[in-house]
């Protein structure tokens, strides 16, 4: 059990490239905190940080209150899980699970009881005796997991641990990491670009851009109430769409925000309306379709409409047609306002 703080972590490699510029996030004892931002935004840097295998450059690591700046990975108690899964090739199942307590020296008898008894958990009690060649990726996937379940740590650390996984599978070991995660209660790190895993796995989801963080919270509420244009268009697919607001941009005919730039709204939160049929605080537009994207219980309709191009999502088959025209509403409650530097205006 264990709390992790960051405090003004900062990194810069050699040559001054400024990885991390500043970040602070307090994670609560058995939480899963999920860092999610484009390639090279700094995630594995911070991670890395975490774990103990980078220098810090300023700021400090707190791991369950105790500063761990200068302690060694091997001393911070934290156990890591990587995308290419690093396990032993030569080494079966058993010996690559067992691999860090023996380095240890726990005593034989405890290292096979934890390993049959995560070998368990994780159904792979059956697989054992094979060699990483000889199982299938999801199985690999699960043995790097073992590999960290078995040494009992205060934290895990997960680098993008599903990225080599066929999507079907990504999704399935998404539950089984989440449901594990939960039932061990091990305070977790976990590092991807991928919006959907972050949302569905994060209990504390941490939206990161160049270095720095764009926005910490609740996905839910990260999802409903984003804090910049970069997190709006991050968070979300089809991503919000974001119009330059109003002099000669879009806006609703009353109700418009003071010293925004740009307006957005959700693909969900827009309707086919009829001419005329909106409130006065909506915003409406004239759209023309451009392309139909039916995927089965929603279709997207990807339209042009106040110079822009912008996506509606309707429920089941659509209607509509390459070329049709359409009234497109977003009510008042469901507008999202940014001013000129992208930050939300409330
Ligand atoms: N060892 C290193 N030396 C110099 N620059 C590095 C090193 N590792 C990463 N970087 C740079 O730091 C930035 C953040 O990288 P990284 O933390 O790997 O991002 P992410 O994991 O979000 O893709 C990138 O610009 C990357 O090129
Ligand atoms: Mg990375």
């Amino acid at each position: 059990m264990a709390t992790v703080d960051l405090k003004d972590v900062r990194k810069t490699y050699p040559g001054n490239v400024e990885a991390v510029k500043g970040v602070s996030i307090a994670i609560a004892d058995g939480k899963l905190c999920v860092l999610v931002g484009p390639s090279g935004c700094g995630k594995s840097t911070l991670l890395r940080m975490i774990a103990g295998l980078e220098t810090i450059t300023s700021g400090t690591v707190s791991i369950d209150g105790k500063v761990v700046n200068a302690i060694g990975p091997t001393d911070r108690d934290i156990a890591m899980v990587f995308q290419n899964y690093a396990l032993y090739p030569h080494m079966k199942v058993y010996d690559n699970m067992a691999y860090g307590l023996r380095n240890r020296g726990t005593p034989k008898d405890e290292i096979d009881r934890r390993v049959r008894a995560t070998a368990k958990t994780l159904e792979l009690e059956h697989l054992l005796e094979r060699r990483p060649r000889e199982l299938s990726g999801g199985q690999r996937q699960r043995v790097a997991m073992g590999r960290a379940i078995v040494r009992n740590p205060k934290v895990f650390l997960f680098d993008e641990p599903l990225s080599n996984l066929d999507a079907k599978l990504r999704g399935q070991m998404r539950v089984e990491i989440k449901n594990l995660q939960r039932s061990l209660g091990v305070t977790s790190v976990y590092v991807t670009h991928d919006q959907l895993e972050a949302m569905t796995l994060a209990d504390l989801l941490v939206v990161m851009n160049a270095g720095t963080v764009e926005q910490a919270g609740n996905p839910l509420d990260i999802y409903e109430k984003p804090a910049s244009t970069f997190v709006a268009s991050f968070i979300g697919a089809p991503p919000m769409n974001l119009l330059p607001a109003g002099q000669g941009g879009a806006a609703p005919a009353s109700g418009a925000r003071e010293g925004a730039a740009t307006i957005g709204f959700r693909p969900e939160d827009a309707e086919i309306a009829n001419a005329g049929d909106a409130p006065a605080d909506a915003l409406a537009l004239d759209a023309e379709v451009e392309a139909v994207e039916p995927v089965g219980a929603e279709s997207f309709l990807y339209c042009a409409a106040a110079g822009s191009r912008i996506v509606v999502r309707v429920s089941g088959r659509a209607a509509a047609q390459p070329g049709d025209r359409l009234r497109v509403v977003a009510r008042a409650e469901k507008l999202h306002w940014f001013d000129a530097s992208g930050r939300r205006v409330d």
